[in-house]
Parts: structure tokens; C-alpha cells; sequence
């Protein structure tokens, strides 16, 4: 027998052994490997003379193919063999009874930033978007609030550095300088998103929810603002009139500034908006403070406008008669079965907001 054909028989009584990948793989070093019997052959053949050589090097790459297809054979075999032993283990019982379902509902938030987004599209505002992480540039000095300016204590900044050159984000505010930065005017934008403030009782949250608004055109007024707001808070808590009164206020970023607050009344117990004598601030506003556009290098000649600032959770809590600010961020699943909203019923103007 040649030292060939004994490498052969050994290969074959192994082979029929080998029943997992890494059998396959000790077998396949034991033949191929740098030291495997094959390879030591292949390093026999610089010392044969050339008739020689050339029949062994035949036969040995015979050899060769033959002990290679066996073990790629062998390895889908394997493979196989794991694929079905793991069907067989992961087979589903169809006839176990099921659990009970239980359906996921959109927060509150959610839906009224949904809602408040339909009514803006409808008067052609688009959705801008900013980080959380901001600058104190953006949130602060770009928007006219120099450095020791009482509104950056009013905020109570979270900042994230020593040199106070990153903080959270205290409104969305600074979406206005990035949008401004970023493209050319006109601009039509509102702004959903989240805010921080270090502050917390009933009424405040750490993280709370605001939507900034930004118009700037040739020939806006304080009329458009008026129109605009007295438009969306209709819409909004879906009513035919609101009262609405323009209280004069300060923003470092707006000149002039105003305050409103809608109407209301308690009826049975129930906030009714849009009538009555008590008065409730929903939001701050004005117009744009032309040292705001001069930083953003926007011609104060040609063009000027408005902007305003809401608090989104708190308009959610007076459209759905929610009490405690709190709740929203508690994630009680008893909560949000109660005033969540079906994901399928997405708000639009047309299919009504909120029925
Ligand atoms: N950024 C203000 C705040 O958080 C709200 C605000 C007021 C935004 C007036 C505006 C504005 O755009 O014009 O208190």
C-alpha cells in the first residue's frame, strides 16, 4: 500500500466518526493543517526527480479533491442535521391558550404635538427640529440675552460643563438661530420639542414640553400674530370664539413682547375655555427683536416678524382635563389606558383633531 492510499483509508475510517463542526474542524487540520498528513506530502515533492514528481504530484491532488469534497459533504450534513434538530426543538404549540393583548396607546404629548402640528400645516408652517443639547450661544447670546441678563437666571440652566458653554436646552428658542443660520428667508416654522429647567412641583416638570413658532416675511405684523394665535387656539380646543387678551410683557428676544391669556369659566366642576371672566396664560410672544435677525444676518430692512412660545404639556392637561403635571412622566400603564389615544386615529383637521 502507498503512503498515499494509507492516508486515504485512515481519512475514511475518521471521517464516518466526525458528528459535530469542531470533530470536522480537528479532522480538517489533522489532514490539511500546517502539519496535517496532506501538506506534508504536497512538501515532498521538490525532493522527487521530475517523472516521478510529476505522477505522485497527480495523485496527490487527487487525493487532494477527493478528501476535500468528503469533508464539505460532511459539513452540510452537519448543518443540516443543527438546522433540524432546531426546528424541532422551537416548534410552537398552536393549541397553548394565548395571553391576554394588550394594545399600546399614543401619550397625551404625543397626541397634542400631532394636533398642534395639523393645525400649523394647515396655515403653511413646516416642523423644524433642534438637539436638546444646545449652546449657550444659541439658547442664550444669539437671542439677544447678553451675558448678565437676569433671564439666565430666571431659566435655571442645566448646564453640562464648568464653562457653562453646553447646558440642556432651557426652550425652543434656539431652533429659531439654527434656522435662521441654516437657509434664507422667508421662514415659516414651528417647533416641537423638548425643554429643561431645573424645577419641579405640580405645575413644573425637569423636562417639559414647549412649541416655538417663527415667521419672518417682508410686511408681518403684530395683526399676523393676533390672526395666527386666534386662529390656532380655536382650532386647537375646538371652539367657535375665544377670548383673548394681549398682555404687554418682556422677552430679551422679542420687541415688542406680549403675554396671552385665553377666557374660561368652571362649569360643574369642568374647565370650559373660550368664555367666562378668568383668564388663563397659554403663551409668550412678539416680535422678532431686529438684534435677533441682525445675528443671523438677516436684512432688518427687508424683513421682519413674529414668534411665539407655548407650553405644551400644559395645553394638554386643560384640552384633556389632566390634574398633575407629573403623571405624564410617570409611565403607569393605568394612566395611559385611560387618557392615551388609539395609534390608528391620527389627528388631522379635516377627520376632527381629538373625536
Ligand atoms: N422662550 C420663552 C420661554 O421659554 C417663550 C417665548 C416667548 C418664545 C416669546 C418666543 C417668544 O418665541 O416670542 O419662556
Amino acid at each position: 500500500m502507498s503512503d498515499l492510499d494509507k492516508i486515504s483509508s485512515v481519512f475514511n475510517a475518521k471521517i464516518d466518526s466526525v458528528k459535530t463542526k469542531d470533530d470536522l474542524q480537528n479532522i480538517k487540520t489533522e489532514f490539511f493543517g500546517k502539519n496535517g498528513q496532506i501538506t506534508l506530502q504536497f512538501k515532498t515533492l521538490g525532493s522527487l526527480d521530475p517523472e516521478k514528481r510529476k505522477k505522485f504530484a497527480y495523485n496527490l491532488n487527487k487525493i487532494k479533491e477527493d478528501l476535500t469534497s468528503q469533508l464539505e459533504q460532511k459539513n452540510i450534513e452537519i448543518e443540516t442535521s443543527e438546522i433540524n434538530e432546531k426546528l424541532k426543538n422551537e416548534k410552537v404549540d398552536v393549541t397553548l391558550p394565548f395571553r391576554p393583548y394588550r394594545q399600546g396607546k399614543i401619550h397625551p404629548v404625543s397626541q397634542v404635538i400631532d394636533e398642534i402640528s395639523s393645525i400649523f400645516s394647515e396655515i403653511g408652517f413646516s416642523v423644524a427640529e433642534g438637539p436638546d443639547v444646545e449652546t449657550e450661544y444659541n439658547n442664550f447670546t444669539a437671542l439677544n440675552t447678553p451675558e448678565d441678563h437676569p433671564a439666565r437666571d430666571m431659566h435655571d440652566t442645566f448646564y453640562l460643563e464648568e464653562n457653562k458653554k453646553l447646558l440642556l436646552r432651557t426652550h425652543t428658542s434656539p431652533v429659531q438661530i439654527r434656522t435662521m443660520i441654516s437657509s434664507k428667508p422667508p421662514y415659516k416654522i414651528i417647533v416641537p420639542g423638548r425643554t429643561y429647567r431645573c424645577d419641579s412641583d405640580q405645575t413644573h416638570a425637569p423636562m417639559f414640553h414647549q412649541l416655538e413658532g417663527l415667521h419672518i416675511d417682508k410686511g408681518i405684523t403684530m395683526g399676523h400674530l393676533k390672526g395666527c394665535l386666534d386662529y390656532f387656539i380655536k382650532e386647537f380646543f375646538e371652539v367657535k370664539n375665544v377670548k383673548m387678551r394681549f398682555r404687554p410683557s418682556h422677552f430679551p428676544f422679542t420687541e415688542p413682547s406680549a403675554e396671552v391669556d385665553i377666557g374660561y369659566k368652571i362649569e360643574k366642576g369642568k374647565i370650559v375655555i373660550g368664555d367666562g371672566d378668568k383668564w388663563l396664560e397659554v403663551l409668550g410672544c412678539g416680535m422678532v427683536h431686529p438684534n435677533v435677525l441682525r445675528n443671523v444676518r438677516v436684512d432688518t430692512k427687508k424683513y421682519q416678524g413674529f414668534a411665539f412660545g407655548i407650553g405644551i404639556d400644559r395645553l394638554a392637561m386643560l384640552k384633556y382635563g389632566i390634574n398633575d403635571l407629573r403623571a405624564f412622566f410617570e409611565a403607569d400603564y393605568r394612566w395611559l389606558s385611560h387618557f392615551g389615544f388609539d395609534p390608528l386615529d391620527v389627528p388631522t383637521n379635516y377627520r376632527g383633531l381629538s373625536k
